[in-house]
């Protein structure tokens, strides 16, 4: 008897619970369709080891192709020993972001405000140039030409690379090293000539002397450097780009973390940067594309061919621009399709630059806090995981076989120009079960923010010196 009174009952409670969860379960998908999001292939998370090389940075004139240094389709030495820890790496990252502060507040006519524990990891010397960047590109020097992949680099001006007889020491490389002797188009620059004297803005340190032969010294954040012979020599950037008398620093003693790079290539904004000595051919006018992984290729082209049509231009920054760095507005994020709310002003206090050789975007702190916080809640169905060196918001998607939801996020650059960041520029991975967001907090609201590479993966990234502006489109690589 009581069992026929029960069974309706229970029923009828089994069909409330299921309207409420109905309900519950159309306003999740109700609130998740508002939700812009990427479906992420777990597998796809993780470095693969066959390059898939892409065809079409070789389809565009005057383009070099772009790896990431430690990548199978690097042609550097693979060691597994010599490739550092994604900890080391971002602490690493951390030294270039330091030296970017400092250089560039030596710009600016600033001080830097930095505390006790960042003084000892700071450059021995006030605005030296930064660190090394992780992508490289192959470019042919002297005569007959020689091959060396350098590290590109628009954080830095001077190009150098390890030269023959490496009079004190250099590290190891993949390429052969450099040998002037061996090049009939090779001549040192003399101490007492005017472009010897340029090397003080470019390397921020001044010149020396070797009995008539100009010394250059350039010191990078990390405590790497190179010193040497200030030379010129024939640069051949592909088969039909080449130049006579291109300057770079011959060097005699070089110590770091370069990987089995032969050196780097400088493309900032300083007269002797790669830039201002091909400003003849190419106006200033350069382009890249980086990879969205280490298993697939992008390019560096140089000249307005080959831009995209679609690429969207933002006018350098007024705050930020200095004799060395990109300066940029960021104006506004969003997470998911929403935009942050975020005051303008948090954005103008330290002013932003672009880099190819920072790997994590900087944000200030305000701004950082109301991404991650946005990011978690819209991540909140996922088990969170313990950060990584500067990384404080990580997940754990070790029981996630297939795909994980993650919610886009788009940077807004001033004139209205709307970057979205390619899936692969969402996370740093560390393992499946560490997988951070890839952005990070600056230390004050006030110190220069930077666009760093893993945001800038699979987009063209256009740089238009001689126009002012910098520009971006979706899809440049793959
Ligand atoms: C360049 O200068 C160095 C250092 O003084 C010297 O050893 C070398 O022979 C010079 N090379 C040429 C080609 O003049």
């Amino acid at each position: 008897m009581g069992a026929t009174i029960v069974s309706p009952t229970l029923l009828s409670f089994v069909v409330i619970l299921c309207i409420v969860c109905s309900v519950k379960q159309g306003y999740a998908l109700g609130r998740r369709e508002t939700v812009e999001s990427h479906t992420i292939q777990v597998s796809s998370l993780l470095p693969s080891s066959i390059c898939s090389s892409a065809t079409q940075a070789l389809n565009k004139k005057s383009s070099l192709q772009v790896v990431h240094k430690h990548g199978p389709c690097s042609q550097l030495y693979q060691d597994k020993a010599d490739i550092p820890t994604h900890a080391q790496i971002l602490l690493q990252d951390e030294a270039r972001v330091k030296s970017i502060r400092s250089k560039h507040a030596k710009n600016l006519g600033r001080s830097t405000n930095v505390d006790q524990s960042d003084a000892t990891n700071l450059p021995a010397k006030d605005g030296s140039i930064v660190g090394a960047g992780n992508y490289v590109v192959t470019v042919g020097l002297g005569t007959p030409k020689k091959d060396l992949t350098l590290i590109f680099d628009t954080g830095s001006d001077i190009t150098w690379t390890q030269c023959e007889p490496c009079a004190r020491s250099c590290y190891k490389q993949q390429d052969q090293i450099f040998a002037p002797s061996l090049s009939s188009t090779y001549s040192n620059i003399s101490c007492t000539s005017t472009i010897c004297n340029s090397l003080t803005s470019a390397t921020g340190n001044s010149p020396g002397c070797s009995s008539t032969a100009c010394v250059y010294g350039i010191q990078y954040g990390d405590s790497s450097f190179s010193i040497g012979i200030f030379a010129k020599e024939k640069l051949s950037l592909t088969p039909t780009d080449v130049f006579d008398d291109f300057l770079f620093g011959c060097g005699q003693n070089n110590q770091g973390l370069f990987g089995r790079a032969a050196g780097l290539l400088g493309l900032g904004r300083d007269k002797l940067s790669l830039t201002s000595q091909t400003a003849v051919k190419y106006e200033k006018f350069f382009s890249y594309c980086l990879p969205s992984s280490s298993s697939s290729t992008g390019f560096l082209s140089f000249g307005y061919s080959g831009v995209s049509k679609s690429v969207k231009y933002t006018t350098f920054s007024t705050i930020t621009q200095s004799s060395s760095f990109y300066g940029i507005d960021i104006v506004g994020i969003s997470v998911g399709g929403k935009k942050l709310l975020i005051s303008a002003s948090v954005f103008t206090a330290g002013g932003a630059v672009i880099d190819s050789g920072t790997v994590i975007t900087r944000l200030p702190p305000t701004a950082y806090s109301a991404l991650s916080s946005e990011f978690r809640k819209l991540m909140s169905q996922y088990p969170k995981a313990q950060p990584l060196s500067i990384l404080d918001t990580c997940y754990d998607f070790t029981k996630y076989s297939s795909s994980v939801i993650v919610p886009k996020i788009s940077i807004f650059f001033s004139g209205d120009v709307e970057v979205p960041i390619h899936k692969n520029g969402i996370f740093y991975v560390n393992s499946i079960s560490q997988v951070c967001l890839a952005f990070a907090a600056n230390g004050d609201d006030t110190d220069v923010g930077i666009f760093g590479n893993t945001q800038q993966k699979t987009l063209q990234v256009v740089y238009d010196g001689a126009g002012g502006k910098l520009g971006f489109a979706p899809g440049g690589c793959t």
